[in-house]
């Protein structure tokens, strides 16, 4: 099964790299991917593969080898773009101005497809039944997984495991890197309005200033990691926008803050909401002012199962061999994965796209970020090995 997965990787990955282009070359931004969606469909319906859209341009499909009940793993692709302008000059460089596939979802997305023609091709070898996930919105909150949750993409059949893979462009092409547990954090966004009271700033005594209000709350909020949150617990909070005021005598009326928080323990990141708007109002209202506090939930952490964990680095490990197999780190970053890894056994996993000799090493969310195309073999192989061996209770 190996040997024949390999060798169909290795005979299709020109067609894919071709589906690739095109996806590059028409990114569409979260909840827009109408044209990449029918891409998806009419690629599934060329393989003979049935499918359902759910949450307008997602895309599920089922594929059924022998015992279609004996065993149920889902694969899914990520299919949104970024709003950046590409500076690549590549022939298949983004026609749309300010939107890029800059997170190399047109990658994931072309890499499910030639798995799914794989396995469906194959569909007399393997057992149990393999669900394709192409979802929207992986950018964007809420999250293209959270919407297809909940319009039941894991239910009926409902699978035992999901993989979902990313490329990796600090990672070598040929090799993949996994990690159990906690891998990656929840991330929810701040908004918050300080209202005082404006004027003369030569009168600061008839004013009550935002000013420093903002001052003080910013540094009190980083107060709440570092005396609150376990030391051991991954968590951070930044403020990254701070807007008020326009000249220098005068005090405005009110300042907003932007910023985001991030924590990899689900029971801490609610914790932290309640400190942080305790914190927040006492300390605002202490001063004068009044305040509005917004907090956006986010994506929740990403948690791998880990003995699922471990039986995809085996299975990648016979792909393309131990030495090529590495641990990945932990990171701060967030991916709307884990809204599936908080129902079902998942893992997320990362393929090498990084080419030092070609020049391929810009990091994701770059407007140079591109993958050595030679991935694509890899990246389609492990997919349907994956879908076609992992049987996990
Ligand atoms: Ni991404």
């Amino acid at each position: 099964m190996l040997d024949k997965i390999k060798g169909l990787a290795k005979k299709y990955a020109p067609e894919f790299i071709e589906v690739r282009h095109h996806l590059h070359a028409h990114p569409e931004l979260s909840y827009q991917e109408f044209e990449t969606s029918k891409l998806v469909q009419q690629q599934l319906r060329s393989f003979g593969i049935d499918y359902e859209i759910k949450a307008e341009t997602g895309v599920v499909g089922l594929i059924k080898g022998k015992n279609a009940d004996r065993r149920i793993v889902a694969l899914r692709a990520d299919m949104d773009a970024l709003p950046i302008t590409e500076e690549n000059n590549i022939p298949y460089k983004s026609k749309i101005d300010g939107v890029m596939h800059a997170c190399g979802h047109d990658v994931h997305t072309s890499c499910l497809l030639g798995a799914a023609k794989i396995l469906n091709e194959l569909r007399n070898d393997w057992e149990g039944t393999v669900k394709l996930i192409f979802q929207p919105g992986e950018e964007k909150n809420p999250g293209g997984a959270s919407l297809l949750i909940k319009e039941g993409v894991l239910e009926n059949p409902k699978p035992s495991a999901i993989f979902g893979l990313h490329v990796h462009p600090g990672l070598n092409t040929g090799k993949m890197s996994f990690r159990g547990g906690k891998v990656m954090a929840s991330a929810d966004e701040l908004y918050i309005t300080i209202k005082g009271k404006g004027g003369h700033a030569a009168s600061p005594h008839l004013c009550i200033d935002p000013i420093l209000i903002a001052s003080h709350l910013i540094i009190s909020l980083q107060q709440i990691i570092s005396r609150n949150n376990n030391p051991h617990n991954p968590s951070v909070l930044s403020i990254t926008a701070i807007n008020g005021g326009t000249t220098t005598n005068v005090i405005p009326d009110e300042v907003k803050l932007k910023g985001t928080f991030r924590a990899m323990n689900e029971e801490w990141r609610f914790k932290a909401h309640e400190l942080m708007r305790k914190m927040a109002t006492d300390l605002v209202s202490s001063m004068g002012g009044k305040i509005d506090l917004l907090i956006d939930v986010g994506y929740p952490s990403v948690y791998n199962n880990e003995a699922l964990n471990e039986l995809a680095m085996e299975k990648a490990s016979e792909f393309i061999g131990k030495n090529n197999v590495e641990e990945t780190e932990k990171r701060m970053g967030a991916e709307d994965f884990g809204y599936y890894s908080q129902q079902i056994p998942g893992c997320f996993f990362r393929l090498g796209v990084m080419n030092k000799e070609k020049g391929i090493t810009s990091g994701v969310h770059t407007p140079t970020f591109n993958i050595d195309e030679s991935a694509i073999e890899t990246g389609i192989g492990i997919m349907a090995y994956l879908g076609s061996s992992v049987v996990f209770k």
